[in-house]
This record gives structure tokens, C-alpha cells and sequence, in this order.
């Protein structure tokens, strides 16, 4: 997830059950041309493992080369192929989720990468662009196998509805009866309960969480514990979910390379995941905003008050 799977969501996420993560995002064009921000997103570790990546872009050859540029750069278990951010500025190169839109360049995508690479080709799919048309959800994704894909994962979602709607189970369920290949289900999966729904819904092999672990990283072992034994999980107690705060900000502190403003400000960003739907939020959230320095901001955590709201 761009601006969120950095390295210190990625090790406070696997401390708490991840099996999988994924580096941010990455473009096609800066991965090939060596930008300097890549370099950032690239920052892992021995222990940051099994990773994988996924590649934005619409040219087929610039998605090859970069891709064995950065094969050439980290370790990783697996590429995907991002056809699914509804983001404008993506969409108007013809890349993400314009890709629906356009199964012949995506095979052809797909085609060029998976015959190349010595690591299997994935690809991040929506249900569709405009409306909802399982058929075509289907045929998209049939595509994708077609062409050498080895997994597919699909975000229930239509572009147009972007992060928000209802998820649509059941066009993932008929990808996932035609398709050779695992498919995995994405959309909505904030606990153990609508983890086990996406599963039991679809029939699907796998699962991705997104905005389920943001300020909530014990949502992995929650899953995992409820697919084992049928138990859900209880948050953490609030002095348990300010350590994992702690941890997961010292990890910001000691592996983000950013500028000191910018990166105080991320961490008032992570700092706000963790406080969501905690008893004046608001009020913490605009003094969070004023703060300058990393020790104030874990001053402030330790003298706010954390309480569930009346
Ligand atoms: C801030 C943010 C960044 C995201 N970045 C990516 C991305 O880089 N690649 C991707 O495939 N999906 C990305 N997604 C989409 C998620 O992977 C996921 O498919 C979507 O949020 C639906 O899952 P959820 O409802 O469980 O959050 C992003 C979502 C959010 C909210």
C-alpha cells in the first residue's frame, strides 16, 4: 500500500502474525530510472521476509526492464502487476486501474514479464471499471492466467467505488470457480469475522488485509487464531495497544529516511491510525499536529489519556 507498507508497518505487521508483505508501490519509469525515492522504498532487512513487490505502468517493455532492474536490487518472492489504483495521475498514464479498461495491453503486460522472469508474475485486479459486469470480471481475469499469471488478487471493488461501497463477493467467487490459478480475495477485511466472510463467500485461496491493519497490526494473529479455533480476538488492552504504538514509531524513528518535518509528521500520521475511535481523537489529532520532535510525540502519547469513548 503506497504511503503505508513501509519497512516499520512491514516489521511491526509480521511481529504480529503477517505471513506476506508487500514494499509500497513502485513506478515503472522511477524504478527503471534508479529515482531517488525508490531507493527509500526499497529499504528492507533480513528478517523483512517473504516480501514481495508490486510495479505500476503501462508499457510493457518499461515494465520488464524495471522489473529486472529491481530483481537486480532486493530479494523478493514474487512481482505483481498493480491493475487496480483508481488514482487520477495513474489512470491518466494508462497504468493501474486503466489497465481494465485495456486486457490487451495487460496480457500483453503480463505476457512479457512472466515469460522473462525467473520469480512468478502476479496481478492486483477490481471487479471491474465503471459498473459492475461479472462476466467481464471474469473474462479479465481469465486473461491474466492466459497470459502466465500465477496468482490473481481481486479487490471486490469497481474503480469507480473506489475504497468505499459494498464488496462484491460474488463476482470474486465466480473468478475464483474459473480460474486454474489462485485467486485471492481483497475488500474489506477489517477483522477476523469478514476475514472468514471473504473466504467462506468466495471459496477464494487467500486473503489480503489493507486498511484492517492500519493502528490495528494484531489483526494477523486475530485471523489466524479465529481460522484455527473459532475464537475472535479482543483488541488489545489500551496500555498494550500504546507499546505497540511505541514499537512501531521507534521503527519509523530508526529505519524512515525523510526529511525531520516530514518525517515527524508521518509519525503523527501512524500515531492517528492507532488512536481511531479512541475517546477525544479529535482533540489529540490537532495537538499531534503541532508537534515538533519525536520525544514530544511520544511525551504526548504517554500523557494523553487512552479510554474507550462513554
Ligand atoms: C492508502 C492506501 C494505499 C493503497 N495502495 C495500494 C497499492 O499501492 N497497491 C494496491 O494494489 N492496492 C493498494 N491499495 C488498495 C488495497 O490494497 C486494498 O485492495 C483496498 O484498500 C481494499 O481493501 P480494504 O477494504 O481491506 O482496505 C491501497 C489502499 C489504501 C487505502
Amino acid at each position: 500500500m503506497s504511503g503505508v507498507t513501509d519497512l516499520a508497518f512491514r516489521l511491526i505487521s509480521r511481529r504480529l502474525g503477517a505471513t506476506h508483505c508487500f514494499f509500497e508501490m513502485l513506478d515503472s519509469k522511477a524504478t527503471l530510472y534508479g529515482h531517488p525515492k525508490n531507493s527509500r522504498l526499497l529499504k528492507t532487512l533480513k528478517e523483512d521476509s517473504p516480501l514481495a513487490a508490486q510495479l505500476v505502468g503501462g508499457d510493457p517493455s518499461v515494465m520488464l526492464d524495471a522489473a529486472e532492474k529491481l530483481l537486480s536490487l532486493v530479494n523478493i518472492s514474487f512481482l505483481d502487476i498493480n491493475s487496480a489504483c483508481p488514482a487520477k495521475k495513474i489512470l491518466k498514464k494508462g497504468a493501474g486501474a486503466s489497465l481494465l479498461k485495456n486486457t490487451a495491453r495487460l496480457g500483453k503486460i503480463i505476457k512479457k514479464m512472466a515469460s522473462k522472469l525467473p520469480i512468478p508474475v502476479t496481478v492486483k485486479l477490481r471487479t471491474g471499471f465503471n459498473k459492475r459486469d461479472i462476466r467481464e470480471c471474469v473474462r479479465g481475469a481469465k486473461i491474466c492466467e492466459a497470459n502466465g499469471a500465477s496468482v490473481v488478487f481481486m479487490h471486490g471493488r469497481t474503480t469507480r467505488q473506489g475504497y468505499s461501497g459494498d464488496i462484491d463477493y460474488e463476482s470474486i467467487k465466480a473468478t475464483k470457480v474459473a480460474l486454474k490459478i489462485p485467486v485471492f480475495g481483497s475488500g474489506n477485511i477489517f477483522n477476523e469475522i469478514l476475514a472468514k466472510k471473504m473466504l467462506d463467500e468466495t471459496g477464494c485461496d487467500g486473503i489480503l488485509v489493507a486498511r484492517g491493519a492500519l493502528g490495528n497490526p494484531w489483526i494477523f494473529k486475530n485471523i489466524e487464531s479465529y481460522l484455527k479455533n473459532g475464537k475472535a480476538g479482543k483488541a488489545p488492552a489500551l496500555s498494550l495497544k500504546k507499546k505497540i504504538l511505541k514499537v512501531h514509531l521507534a521503527y519509523v524513528e530508526k529505519y524512515k529516511d525523510m526529511r525531520e518535518a516530514n518525517k515527524i509528521g508521518f509519525m503523527g500520521k501512524v500515531t492517528m491510525w492507532y488512536f481511531k475511535g479512541l475517546y477525544n481523537a479529535a482533540k489529540i489529532r490537532k495537538r499531534i499536529c503541532k508537534v515538533r520532535s519525536y520525544k514530544e510525540l511520544i511525551d504526548l502519547i504517554d500523557t494523553v489519556k487512552w479510554s474507550l469513548p462513554a
